[in-house]
């Protein structure tokens, strides 16, 4: 039965405390919790607005037309970042020829957005222009407390900018699985019977739950470890012949770079890295993406550096042209 399990009663109750909200529900994945979010804001037929690299347009399977019913409108901004001058305009009027704008999605910290957090003042700028028009706001925060500690904001004002928040335990918290989605009690009560729908309501989840309360009282403050981290490893990519990084771009745990074109493709260089124990994801094209996370010490960052520098030294076009994963050419 839902609401049996002290552990997790327990997490829910300290992340809606800590986000200000009034409930919270625990969930699979980011995904799901996420998909629950749109389903609890929106109607078969609404229209969600979101950038147009977000993770709910992108990466989540069709999932917000296909279990919701609702349309998906990417918008484009700075670093998968939304102000009010991109989302200006873009409210549907009201007739019957056109969907109902009524979801704007945030991601903070931003994913193929390279892992941009967004300033508070930001944020408060879209939830106003957003609740002018009549809007729900849903954050994706995946990476929610990569966001508090790199900016230096609470998690109580950040959430205070939104209807539902989804945060992910199994990132950069280290957890082995969970999300929880948090916002309103009519809200969570409404999500928990979609959870049930889209058969994400564990029974004895305590076990996980209790990861994610040691994670939230061990494992926040320490992501500023991990933003080093990125930080160095971009500035050691920066020095590598054939690759193109704006390391001054870098603020979170989540590094973006590029290989030259004649020495291989993000894919090609994945693959070769894999082989020396370095597990880096391609991007698309030449693009490819490292994150830092508890597991990976500051030995690590110059270890990881030095092996691209030696494969790259090499040239990596030899590997072959397809992988796996969402960018598997
Ligand atoms: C921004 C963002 N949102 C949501 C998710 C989904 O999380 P999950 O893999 O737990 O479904 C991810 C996963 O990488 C993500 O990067």
């Amino acid at each position: 039965m839902s609401g049996e399990d002290p552990t997790v009663n327990r997490l829910e109750a300290m992340v809606a405390e800590l986000l200000g909200m009034e409930a919270a529900v625990f969930t699979c994945s980011g995904t799901q919790s996420n998909q629950m979010g749109v389903r609890t804001h929106c109607l078969p037929g609404d229209e969600l607005l979101i950038h147009e690299t977000g993770h709910i347009a992108n990466f989540e399977a069709g999932g917000a037309a296909a279990l919701s019913g609702v349309t998906v409108r990417g918008l484009s901004g700075e670093r998968g970042l939304l102000d009010v001058t991109d989302l200006d305009g873009k409210v549907r009027a009201n007739d019957q020829h056109l969907c109902r704008t009524r979801l704007v999605c945030l991601e903070n910290t931003t994913n193929l957005g390279g892992g941009a957090a967004y300033p508070l003042e930001q944020l408060r700028r879209v939830s106003a222009w957003a609740r002018s028009h009549g809007l729900r706001v849903h954050l994706d925060g995946a990476r929610f407390f990569n966001a508090t500690v790199a900016r230096g904001y609470s998690p109580a004002d950040v959430a205070a900018c939104f209807d539902t928040v989804s945060i992910c335990f199994s990132k950069g918290l280290g957890c082995p699985m969970g999300s929880i989605l948090a916002g309103s009690a009519a809200d969570i009560t409404r999500a928990r019977r979609i959870r049930k729908l889209f058969g994400g309501a564990l029974r004895q989840a305590g076990i996980v739950a209790a990861t994610a309360i040691y994670a939230l009282e061990n494992n926040v403050a320490r992501l500023a470890e991990d933003h080093r981290n990125a930080r160095r490893l971009a500035s050691l990519l920066a020095q590598i012949p054939g690759v193109f990084i704006d390391a001054g771009q870098v603020e979170t745990n989540l590094v973006f770079f590029e290989i030259a074109p004649e020495l291989g493709t993000g894919v090609q260089l994945s693959a070769a890295l894999k082989d020396h124990g370095v597990r880096i994801g391609a991007s698309g094209g030449q693009r490819v993406r490292a994150v830092t996370h508890l597991d990976v010490t500051g030995d690590d960052i110059d270890e990881a550096a030095s092996v691209i520098a030696t494969c790259l030294a090499r040239g990596v076009a030899d590997r072959p042209l397809v992988g796996s994963g969402p960018y598997a050419r």
